[in-house]
């Protein structure tokens, strides 16, 4: 059994007991009490909140709604998704890329903890286990890159139309490609692509999606919600993952054939920004002004003044907004 595999099987036993030995542990795994305690403290150190009582064992502290295939199924995942489920992963971008090229477009690796989540421009990822939800869907384009114009902002309306779908409809869409509510991150978007000889391209759709984060959250430097605190009812996991993943292949489904043009209006509709004054920083330079939607390419468009204080649009195919503060 790999390293991974002794984690897993961990995890899956914890969930099912209220209290386990190491002792117990190390004999339905085959090993001993000091290699469990090994790997109880290394999953503990991806999130997993896992206590230990004297003469009890160890439990978890909270019950986790564990991902499986069959619960993904149970609650409706459409029969053109090919998930592949795994508990501790570096990154299940990095997952999907091993033998792209072969894989079906709609399919999707979900992993419970990433070790090396990533967010966009370099950032970590904060990816405790069994909290949030994080996979990456694979989608082919035969036009190549240039297919690809505003597939970010699609996959972020997918995201706000999945959140909806689960009665949290207040999710909005901020280029170039996340999701807020209220002005706070919900969930992020990166996409990494693939080209080949041919002209073609894949791309790599890796979504992270604030569920329920956990007490420690240290290394997240902007500000956050997740759908437990914001929604009104219970959601299980299983189920948002499930209405996640489908509305993001019907969306790629359409992308493919109508590109992003034909979700401009959704967008705008789910904009967070929009008319709102904004700070656009493109690599050290810093423009302001009014944000105003986008272009049918996906480019924001920023009302601005010129020299001669005439109101002009302007147009970013790249860099981060941000909401100015007076
Ligand atoms: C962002 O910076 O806003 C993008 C975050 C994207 C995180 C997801 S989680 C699943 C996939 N695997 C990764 O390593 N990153 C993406």
């Amino acid at each position: 059994m790999s390293q991974h595999d002794v984690k897993n099987e961990i995890v899956r036993l914890l969930s099912a007991n209220e209290f386990l030995s190491g002792e117990e542990l190390g004999s339905k795994l085959g090993m001993s009490r000091a290699a469990i305690s090994k790997h109880i403290k290394a999953l503990q150190q991806t999130g997993l909140d896992v206590f230990s009582l004297q003469g009890k064992g160890y439990r978890l502290a909270e019950n986790i709604d564990v991902i499986s295939q069959e619960q993904l199924i149970n609650a409706g995942l459409s029969s053109a998704i090919q998930v592949d489920v795994h508990n501790i992963v570096s990154s299940t971008n990095d997952l999907a890329k091993e033998g792209i090229r072969e894989k079906r477009n709609g399919h999707v690796y979900i992993a419970e903890a990433q070790t090396m989540g990533r967010g966009r421009h370099g950032r970590q990822w904060h990816s405790p286990f069994g909290a949030n939800l994080y996979f990456s869907m694979v989608w082919h384009f035969d036009g190549g890159f240039q297919a690809m114009s505003g597939l970010s902002l699609a996959v972020g309306v997918a995201l706000c139309e999945a959140c909806d779908v689960v009665g949290v409809p207040e999710a909005r869409v901020k280029w170039p490609n996340d999701v807020l509510i209220n002005d706070k991150k919900l969930a992020g978007i990166l996409i990494e692509t693939e080209g080949y000889s041919d002209g073609s391209c894949s791309a790599i759709i890796g979504c992270g999606v604030n569920y329920r984060m956990p007490g420690s959250t240290e290394t997240i430097d902007q500000p956050w919600t997740d759908l437990t605190h914001v929604s009104r009812s219970t959601l299980d996991r299983n189920e948002v993952a499930v209405a996640l993943m489908n509305a993001l292949y019907a969306t790629l489904q359409s992308f493919e054939v109508e590109g992003f043009e034909s979700f401009k209006d959704k967008w705008e509709h789910l904009d967070a920004f929009k008319g709102r004054e904004v700070k656009v920083s493109t690599g050290v330079k810093e423009t302001l002004g009014i944000a105003s939607g986008v272009d049918s390419s996906g480019a924001l468009l920023l009302e601005v003044c010129d020299d001669d204080n005439n109101k002009v649009i302007k147009h970013f195919h790249g860099g981060e907004v941000s909401v100015r503060v007076r």
